[in-house]
């Protein structure tokens, strides 16, 4: 297995040196593949996350894999916009560049909760932080040439529905239901950064990627008796789709990749399929809206 990850990558991923890559959630499960490829590549890699003991650990393990650019960690709970904002300003004031953003920090289905803003803690975590991520460094992606925004979505935001009147937990707790709602956020969100770059004509993709059914630590508050007739793919399989999305030179504004199998639950990376939920503007701009209300950050 580890060879057919190698041999996908040898025959993929181009030459990262000299670019500055930070991915949120990469001490873990894909992004801990994505930003082992990455430095192995020669990217400059920061991996942010919130446990700075599991980031620190996924940097050793890097680093002995032998890599030709570098990691370093970054400290960031995306369940808080004003650790958010302390990341970002940590992060512009020593970083020059930023040539790929992975918006890959996760969680699925964990018991009801909320972030210190207020908000159900998947919403939160999975859109809110990461639509303040990106509002903050975006312009240190404009000013670096052909960047990129890269957001991990699911084949969960098929069918699912932005319920405005339930983001910050107003009526009983669905978790499966959360969790489909913010994976739908972080692709309308990415299609409509896409819409509002081109409107300005900055030079940076937002494309969204999804890893199909991959074994990660992402399963972690599911009955097992849920996961029973899934097959989950291999934690290195799943990251080639955000690893293509974030490297491919064909890759377009507002591209979405995911496995090629059927249902793309498993496979290599190939253009996956929209759903009609994740293609209205109408929709897209009031989550837009709701995000700069919310996180106070008006970009692009
Ligand atoms: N695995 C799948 O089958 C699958 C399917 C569809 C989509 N996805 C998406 O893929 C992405 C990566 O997930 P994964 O499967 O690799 O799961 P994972 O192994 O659990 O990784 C998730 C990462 O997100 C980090 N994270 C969670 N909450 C955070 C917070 N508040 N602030 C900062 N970082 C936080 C975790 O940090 P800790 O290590 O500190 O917990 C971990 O590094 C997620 O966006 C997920 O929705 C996965």
């Amino acid at each position: 297995m580890e060879l057919d990850y190698q041999h996908w990558v040898d025959q993929n991923l181009p030459s990262q040196k000299g670019k500055t890559i930070l991915i949120t959630g990469g001490n873990s499960g894909i992004g801990y593949y994505a930003a082992l490829a990455l430095a192995k590549a020669g990217g400059h890699v920061v991996i942010a996350g919130r446990n700075p003991g599991r980031i620190d650990q996924a940097i050793k393990n890097i680093e002995a894999e032998g890599i030709d650019g570098q990691v370093e960690a970054g400290i960031v709970d995306l369940a808080s916009l004003e650790s958010v904002n302390q990341f970002a300003v940590d992060f512009l004031s020593t970083h020059p560049k930023l040539d790929i953003l992975i918006n890959n920090a996760g969680v699925m289905m964990p018991p009801e909760g909320k972030t210190k803003d207020g908000f159900e803690s998947q919403f939160g975590i999975n859109f809110v932080g990461h639509f303040a991520l990106t509002g903050l460094l975006f312009d240190r992606l404009k000013s670096t040439t052909d960047s990129r925004i890269v957001t991990l979505s699911s084949i969960a935001h098929r069918g699912a529905h932005i319920d405005f009147d339930n983001l910050r937990l107003e009526k009983p707790y669905d978790q499966k239901r959360e969790y489909y709602q913010s994976k739908l956020a972080d692709l309308l969100f990415t299609l409509e950064l896409g819409r509002r770059i081109d409107a300005i004509d900055a030079p940076v993709l937002s494309v969204a990627c999804h890893p199909g059914f991959t074994k990660t630590e992402l399963q972690r508050h599911i009955d097992p008796a849920m996961l029973k007739d899934i097959t989950l793919m291999d934690t290195w399989q799943g990251s080639l789709p955000t690893l293509l999305a974030a490297t491919g030179p064909d890759v377009k504004q507002g591209d979405y990749y995911g496995p090629d199998g059927p249902g793309e639950m498993g496979g290599f990376p190939a253009i996956g399929e929209i759903d009609a939920s994740a293609l209205d503007t109408d929709v897209a701009k009031q989550l837009w809206d709701l995000g700069q209300t919310a996180t106070g950050i008006a970009f692009p």
